[in-house]
């Protein structure tokens, strides 16, 4: 039995437990649980004991948050810096953890000499071997790979999909089939995910991106590359509303293509939310509660993984500053570790009973 299935019984085990002791119907699970992880910072992972208990006692998947991206291992180029994606790895190893590998391919995080690439040849020279070796190394460790971060256009003008990247420059649509062909060459058993952000809110920008990420997935399959899932960010802005109907509809469409999602850097950008915590923190569980249900109702994701554990660390701070400056409270723990509302939601999805 894998850690990964060990952790699965285990956490069906408790949500039993759990309605066997209360006692009721109600609380018997619904669904298969949903593993439940959460984006790991090497910084705080080394300076904080607290952080990494909290890792230890509520994830049952890890995610190194920055120590696989390019900039991490590729800032020399001619030397791969495994350093903090090793350490990071070989924590979630040793306490039983599943692991997702994040990013690939993104345009972002690059080294300076990567943006500096010229020539078509010398990209997919570059691009190959970056994740024949990355890929190489974590072999049967790493089980799911986000393959390309972020390449849907953040707009999508008629015949423009592609996010503008050094990527979509210098190859063409082509690096989407490149980065696939490539994972799935060096790791047959690895799950490839296509990840990106905003699929949940309404409008006709969000849907054309819906729609691109179905075309992608449908041409891959029909080319015969290997796809296994979508990932959807979700950091989810509380003042604007979840289309779930929307949601739904795409999620089930993937599911129809054979492709599953799972949701993989949630938070709540609460930047224009009032200042009072106890109003900030309600309409946060509110809001991920809506946005899970809409994807449960066609779906079983395989994973929910928050960009974070607690409000004490957060990228939402610095890119999503508040007017008040009030610190933001994107996350399942408050800044002392302490359950916020958004965990007992998490909680119900990680027992089967969301
Ligand atoms: C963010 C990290 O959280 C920050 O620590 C880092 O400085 C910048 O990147 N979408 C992604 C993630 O796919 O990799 C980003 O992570 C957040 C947005």
């Amino acid at each position: 039995m894998t850690a990964f299935s060990r952790r699965d019984a285990l956490t069906g085990a408790a949500g039993l437990a759990a309605a066997a002791l209360a006692g009721g119907a109600g609380a018997a699970p619904k669904r298969a649980p949903i593993p439940f992880g959460s984006a790991a910072q090497i910084e705080t992972f080394r300076a904080d004991p607290r952080y990494r208990d909290a890792l230890k006692r509520l994830c049952d998947v890890i995610v190194p948050m920055n120590d696989l991206k390019w900039e991490a291992l590729r800032h020399d180029r001619a030397r791969f810096d495994f350093s903090g994606a090793d350490e990071l790895v070989g924590f979630a190893l040793k306490n039983g953890k599943a692991l997702r590998g994040h990013a690939l391919l993104w345009g972002m995080a690059l080294p300076p000499w990567a943006k500096e690439m010229a020539t078509r040849a010398e990209a997919e020279r570059e691009l190959t071997r970056h994740i024949e070796v990355v890929v190489d190394r974590y072999k049967g460790k790493i089980a799911t790979w986000d393959v390309v971060n972020e390449v849907i256009a953040f707009d999508p003008k008629p015949g423009e999909p592609y996010r503008d990247t050094i990527w979509q420059r210098l190859l063409g649509p082509e690096h989407v089939e490149i980065a696939f062909r490539t994972a799935a060459r060096v790791d047959p058993k690895a799950r490839l995910v296509l990840n990106d952000f905003n699929f949940e809110e309404a409008g006709a920008g969000v849907a054309a991106r819906r729609k691109i990420a179905l075309d992608i997935v449908r041409r891959l399959k029909d080319k015969g590359i290997p796809v296994h899932g979508v990932g959807m960010q979700a950091h989810l802005y509380a003042e604007n509303a979840i289309d779930s109907d929307g949601v739904r509809k795409f999620v089930g469409e993937l599911g129809k293509l054979g492709v599953d999602v799972e949701i993989t850097e949630l938070d709540v950008i609460d930047w224009k939310l009032p200042a009072d915590t106890a109003t900030r923190d309600r309409a946060a569980a509110s809001l991920v509660s809506t946005y899970l249900d809409a994807v449960v109702t066609p779906g079983q994701p395989k994973a929910i993984v928050t960009w974070g554990l607690t409000d004490r660390y957060s990228w939402v701070h610095e890119t999503f500053p508040r007017k008040d400056a009030a610190k933001a409270r994107p996350l399942p723990l408050d800044e002392d570790y302490r359950p916020k509302p958004m965990m007992r939601v998490l909680e119900r999805y990680r027992r089967g009973r969301g």
